[in-house]
């Protein structure tokens, strides 16, 4: 099937996607995506963390003079700025490095209602939408067209044949690291939990069908979350798993399946959406960073996830690494259902605190929270003597594949997930979860800076990963947070 559709059902492929990408009659036109552009050297400022005299921004301006467009133009002093007066300075390089991908020309992002980095912002857009108010009725009533060959499928995901084919597609299409050393396994079980929460939309949950056999191979899912963003109620959407099969990958498959779900999202009324990427496309609301809790140090070694500090030998190491047995927490057990009130109520109480966060329903808690074998586990902590719970954690189960290892196969990950924390320290918390994890044979305990989480990291001896995690906003427009204002895990 992949041979067939070869050169020729590629260009087609790619039309049709051009096609689907034009025949939008609720596009955003030209003039309505257009804010007031800031000056190029405004931007370069930023980029660069550091303020240019004037002499430096006169040269500044003639190097670009000829160059047509807006990112044009700031590309093209930054690489001045990389060749001359930066050329030794590490971190202005750094920081060039990071910031120059939003300058890239996006043929899809910049024609949708996200942030731009070239637009001048004022404080009175924050804390609305993006796009001009639209209603059900402006939205195109039938699905983007796909080439011939190719069909929309919704998915059954409580279907164990067709989760299986999601399956399929995510381990072997799915997120792997830079080096392409390890590679996301969601097993059904969690993709289960993860897309059906209470009031998910079945339409919501779908992909793109196609050869002999009629094999997916594109997936796109929403559920829906009511968010709390600066103090202001807002439904959205969470877009997660965008996948392409890795034989139609750069024929804009993507960005038909991104207009499609958006499409129907607006047939429910709802005109945002929250997701998370490891790529930097236009604007981050936040950029986060993933930290690495070892529990297996010598796997981890020798499957290449981490590697042995200098001058470390590996029994010295262990030991450095080496977790209490047992947990300290008196009164930890495993939530159950009578918890799901108490964990409900401290849950919602404990995000207000943060200028992005969910507010959960009690069927939500108890879809998400309550304990899952081999998805999620949640310990609170009942007070032996009054029985009341005023604390737990949570972590869920992602493993990886690893790719490129004779003997192991899998790398046993734990995700931090939500944890409250009122009558015992978060740090005593948080280095409880990492004992129940190593009790269950987690090889690694993975955690965002996000919540209050960055404050206990290097105490509880988690190493900073190379990988970032960006939050974004589709249609909703605010100032960048920093990761400890964001109270959203995405899985
Ligand atoms: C992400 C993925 C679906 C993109 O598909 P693709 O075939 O590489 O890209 P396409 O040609 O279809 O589309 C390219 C457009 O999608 C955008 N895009 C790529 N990855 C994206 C992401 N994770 N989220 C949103 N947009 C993304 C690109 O920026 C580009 O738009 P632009 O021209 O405006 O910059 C594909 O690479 C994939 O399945 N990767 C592995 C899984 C993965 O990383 N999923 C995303 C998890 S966040």
């Amino acid at each position: 099937m992949e041979k067939k559709g070869g050169a020729g059902a590629s260009d087609e492929l790619i039309k049709a996607m051009e096609k689907a990408q034009l025949e939008d009659g609720a596009q955003l036109t030209e003039s309505q995506l257009l804010v007031q552009q800031q000056d190029p050297i405004v931007a370069v400022e930023k980029a660069l963390g550091v303020r240019l005299d004037a002499d430096t921004k006169d040269l500044l301006r003639q190097e670009a003079a000829t160059e047509p467009t807006y990112q044009g133009k700031v590309k093209k002093m930054l690489d001045h700025l990389k060749k001359t007066k930066y050329s030794e300075n590490r971190k202005v390089l750094r920081n060039i490095d990071n910031v120059e991908p939003l300058y890239d020309i996006h043929e899809f992002w910049d024609s949708q209602p996200v942030p731009k980095a070239y637009e001048k912002i004022d404080e009175s857009m924050y804390d609305q939408q993006i796009d001009v108010p639209k209603t059900v009725a402006d939205v195109r009533p039938e699905p983007y067209t796909l080439p011939p060959g190719y069909t929309w499928a919704n998915i059954d995901i409580g279907n164990r044949t067709e989760a299986q084919e999601v399956y399929d597609l995510l381990t072997q299409n799915y997120v792997e690291d830079d080096d392409n050393m390890f590679r996301f396994d969601y097993s059904i079980e969690f993709l289960q939990w993860a897309l059906t929460p209470p009031g998910f939309h079945k339409e919501w949950l779908f992909g793109v069908r196609g050869g002999k056999k009629n094999k997916l191979f594109g997936f796109i899912s929403g559920i829906p979350v009511d968010t709390k963003i600066r103090g202001k109620q807002v439904t959205m959407a969470e877009i997660n798993f965008l996948c392409v099969h890795k034989s139609l990958r750069t024929k804009r498959l993507a960005t038909v399946l991104i207009k499609e779900v958006t499409r129907r999202v607006n047939l429910h009324d709802i005109w945002q959406a929250i997701y998370t990427a490891g790529v930097l496309i236009p604007l981050p609301i936040s950029k986060t960073t993933y930290w690495h809790r070892s529990l297996n140090p010598k796997k981890l070694v020798e499957v290449g996830f981490s590697s042995l500090p200098a001058n470390t030998p590996m029994a010295r190491y262990v030991k450095l690494l080496k977790l209490p047995g047992e947990t300290s927490v008196k009164g930890l057990r495993e939530m159950q259902k009578s918890d799901v009130k108490v964990v409900h109520d401290l849950l919602n109480a404990y995000l207000s605190k943060f200028e992005v966060h969910l507010h959960f329903t009690e069927a939500e808690v108890a879809h998400f929270l309550l304990p899952r074998a081999g998805v999620v586990d949640t310990y609170v902590v009942e007070n032996p003597q009054t029985k009341e719970i005023k604390d737990f954690l949570s972590f869920y189960h992602l493993p990886s594949s690893i790719l490129k290892h004779e003997v192991h196969k899998t790398l046993r990950v734990a995700y931090c997930y939500y944890n409250v924390a009122n009558t015992v320290p978060m740090e005593e918390l948080i280095r409880n979860a990492l004992i129940i994890a190593k009790q269950k044979d987690f090889d690694v305990f993975n955690a965002l800076d996000i919540m209050e989480n960055e404050t206990l990291l290097k105490e509880l001896k988690f190493g900073i990963g190379d990988g970032n995690l960006h939050y974004y906003f589709y249609n909703w427009r605010v100032p960048e947070f920093k990761p400890n204002q964001i109270g959203i895990v995405l899985v």
